[in-house]
């Protein structure tokens, strides 16, 4: 059911459209005033909002320049007495989503109302849709040739209908993101957001705000309500990547959101329902870190009813071949190059190469080597991995990447593999850390 706000000033206008918009399937509140309003948002999650401009105290466009910078605030209809040009240009600069002038026909209004929701649902009035949007205008392949991967990609069937959390497990680079996003592609969840959050990348005491959100003055920067990724995600699909880097006090409360679609914002002690499905995925031994204590057993066994659990490269080489053809295809187009294929040396190089950094490092290959090339195929030469590209003068002398790729390796080792603690002692922040590892393909 939609959920739609009123926020008008004239009582019989409110009487109206409850009554009216009710009777057309819509769950309808109403407030007289634009702080009324405010107050009934950071109770309740809304849809859509029908804003009237003009009223005495806070007005209007007041009330959207305060939801401006939440990217979960409902979309914005303005309705209008007066809508002079100004009024109306002044709405849209300020992410209203459309207007309409009194007097308003009930039909028209209804249909707006479903368009604004659409466009709520597919939004691009943010970054975190327009993600979704690349992942929809960008149709992802999935190569599987080896056993396993066939086998997963049965389990991806099978399971993408249903509304069960999967954990996908599986090293850095080996398709876990892929695999999420296939799993959303193949669910009936497909038409709705795909929202990911990289649990690694966010501190600790910021993680669980943009998860389930905040209420205003909660901590010194919360200057106002703040919706939460899982309000965001609402009828879709989250994809909660690297979640052995979440936080042990956190735990809980992602359990108890995944057993109920329940959650409370950071600093409220009201309750919110949504319908999302999580998917997460680790590149470490989720259950290595339930036994050292950094990982909650419960929530272990509910993220793992289904497990999909994919083998590094090395141990699928039949894979080897397709996914070179395919990045070859990939980069040759990107990079408007007629290359016609792979040499037989250079496909032995491929199929020798142990892939430590996985199908990631396998597409970074191939798009250097797609740009290297210079002859109708893929020559050793162009590929840039040991014993195959590299020149002498290369080798000699480590470069700086690779000092700082040592330096980073020691401290982890003297922080006890502790990321925060690594993060600390090489003053810098855990996000930064947390790339530069991955660069490196350090696990
Ligand atoms: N089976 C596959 N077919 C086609 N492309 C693949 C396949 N597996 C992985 N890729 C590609 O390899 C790259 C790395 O995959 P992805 O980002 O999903 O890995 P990941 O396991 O999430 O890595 P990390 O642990 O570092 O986050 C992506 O560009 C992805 O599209
Ligand atoms: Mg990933």
């Amino acid at each position: 059911m939609i959920r739609v706000l009123v926020i008008d000033d004239e009582e019989p206008m409110r009487r109206l459209l409850r009554k009216e918009l009710t009777r057309k399937g819509f769950s309808v509140e109403v407030a007289s005033d634009g702080q009324a309003g405010l107050d009934i948002l950071k109770n309740t999650i809304f849809d859509v909002i029908l804003l009237d401009i003009v009223m005495p105290g806070m007005d209007g466009i007041e009330v959207m320049k305060k939801l401006r910078r939440d990217p979960a605030s409902p979309v914005i209809l303005v309705l209008t007495g007066k809508a002079t040009v100004e009024t109306a240009v002044d709405a849209m600069k300020n992410g209203a989503y459309d207007y309409l002038t009194k007097p308003y026909k009930l039909d028209e209004l209804a249909i707006v109302i479903n368009r604004a929701y659409e466009y709520g649902r597919l939004s691009i009035k943010n970054q975190l849709l327009q993600q979704e949007l690349v992942r929809i205008e960008s149709p992802f392949e999935f190569i599987c040739d080896s056993q396993p991967m066939k086998e997963i990609l049965g389990l991806i069937r099978k399971t993408a209908p249903t509304d069960s959390p999967v954990l996908i497990q599986g090293e850095s680079g080996t398709g876990k993101e892929l695999i999420a996003n296939t799993i959303w592609h193949h669910s009936k969840r497909g038409t709705s957001p795909f929202i990911a959050l990289n649990c690694a990348t966010l501190s600790e005491n910021l993680i669980e705000s943009e998860i389930f959100g905040h209420e205003k003055g909660s901590f010194t920067s919360a200057y106002q309500t703040k919706h939460g990724i899982v309000e965001v995600a609402d009828k879709g699909t989250l994809f909660l990547d690297e979640i052995g880097e979440m936080p042990l006090g956190l735990q809980p409360k992602l359990l108890r959101f995944l057993d109920s679609g329940e959650f409370r914002r950071v600093g409220s002690n009201r309750t919110f329902k949504v319908d999302v499905r999580v998917l997460a995925a680790t590149n470490r031994d989720l259950l290595a870190l339930v036994r050292a204590g950094s990982f909650r057993e419960d929530l272990y066994y509910r993220l793992n009813v289904i497990a999909i659990t994919i083998p590094p490269l090395r141990e699928r080489r039949e894979d080897v071949p397709a996914l070179a053809g395919y990045f070859l295809k990939k980069y040759s187009r990107k990079l408007s190059k007629d290359i016609k294929g792979i040499s037989l040396e250079a496909g032995d190089v491929l199929n020798a190469y142990p892939w430590p950094g996985n199908v990631r490092e396998l597409e970074n290959v191939m798009e250097r080597a797609v740009i290297l090339c210079d002859s109708r195929s893929i020559l050793p030469a162009d590929l840039s991995i040991a014993g195959a590209g590299l020149t002498a003068a290369s080798k000699e002398q480590p470069s700086l990447e690779e000092m700082e790729r040592d330096y980073i390796l020691k401290v982890l080792k003297q922080a006890g593999g502790n990321q925060s603690k690594a993060s600390q002692m090489l003053g810098i922040d855990r996000k930064t850390l947390y790339h530069k590892l991955k660069k490196y393909g350090i696990h």
